[in-house]
């Protein structure tokens, strides 16, 4: 993630990792440095953005902290609460970012919080909405919103792939089908939009009554789709702290 972000930020990185040639290949293709440790990146940075694994916020805490101005936190199950502890007296941040954010089109979730630095803030908030769509929502639900936005790009790629499969088992080669059922996504993603997320309407005007749309709706219906989406968003949230 931390990679995605870089790239969709495009601009110059002070960056560490536990394997340096990560950190030295990332500052080499969007520019920066890779520096030895946390505590060099957090002596140098306005702002450290943390993109470890949520069982590393103590230890990385240890070094971070004494040195950071302000700290985002992208960790999952990890709230804002359990940030201002381990940095004690430092403006943090709570975001939820998804892999499309490498490419400016992701979905980012911040979790509501008090004023710490007004000036700060609108810097802050305005750093991560460059990568795509920030929405606000109240730090408790910031775990729900990751199982649906940032396991996201995984479902629909999946989605993607069970679409193709089921054109290549008609004759349509993989290469074609793909284009064709990803530039769907797209194009359905920005229709959506223009039409204010009216799923429904969007539906009702593809599945005409009684048509072929119709019948492979009520097929998809048949395999549980909708069952099988809350199920996966159910085992995400059992499963955040893994
Ligand atoms: N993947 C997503 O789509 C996504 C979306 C939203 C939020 N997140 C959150 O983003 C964070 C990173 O996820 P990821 O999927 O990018 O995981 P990842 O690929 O495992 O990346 C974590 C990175 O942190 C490094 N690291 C380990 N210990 C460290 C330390 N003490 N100091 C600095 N860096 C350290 C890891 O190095 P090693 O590999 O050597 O341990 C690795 O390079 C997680 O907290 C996750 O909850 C992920």
């Amino acid at each position: 993630m931390a990679r995605a972000l870089a790239r969709g930020w495009a601009r110059p990185v002070l960056c560490a990792d536990p394997l340096a040639e990560r950190a030295r290949s990332l500052a080499a293709e969007v520019g920066g440095e890779a520096l030895a440790g946390n505590a060099d990146v957090a002596a140098r940075a306005d702002l450290v953005v943390l993109c470890h694994k949520p069982a590393q916020l103590a230890a990385v805490a240890a070094e971070v902290a004494p040195h950071a101005k302000a700290v985002a936190s992208i960790l999952a199950a990890t709230p804002l609460d359990a940030l201002r502890e381990a940095y004690p007296g430092r403006p943090v941040y709570r975001f939820i970012p998804s892999l499309p954010v490498e490419v400016r089109q992701g979905a980012v979730v911040q979790a509501a919080a008090l004023e710490q630095d007004a000036e700060l803030d609108a810097a802050v908030g305005e750093l991560f909405a460059e990568l795509g769509t920030l929405v606000v929502l109240d730090d408790a639900l910031v775990d729900v919103a990751m199982g649906l936005m940032s396991c996201g790009p995984a479902y629909v790629a999946l989605v993607a792939e069970a679409q193709v499969d089921a054109g290549v088992r008609r004759g349509i080669p993989a290469a074609q089908g793909a284009e064709l059922v990803v530039q769907t996504l797209a194009g359905t993603a920005e229709l959506l939009r223009r039409r204010g997320y009216d799923t429904t309407a969007v539906r009702r005007e593809v599945a005409s009554p009684g048509g072929l749309t119709a019948r492979g709706l009520a097929a998809l219906e048949r395999g549980g789709l909708r069952a099988a989406f809350s199920d996966a968003l159910d085992a995400v949230l059992g499963e955040a702290r893994a």
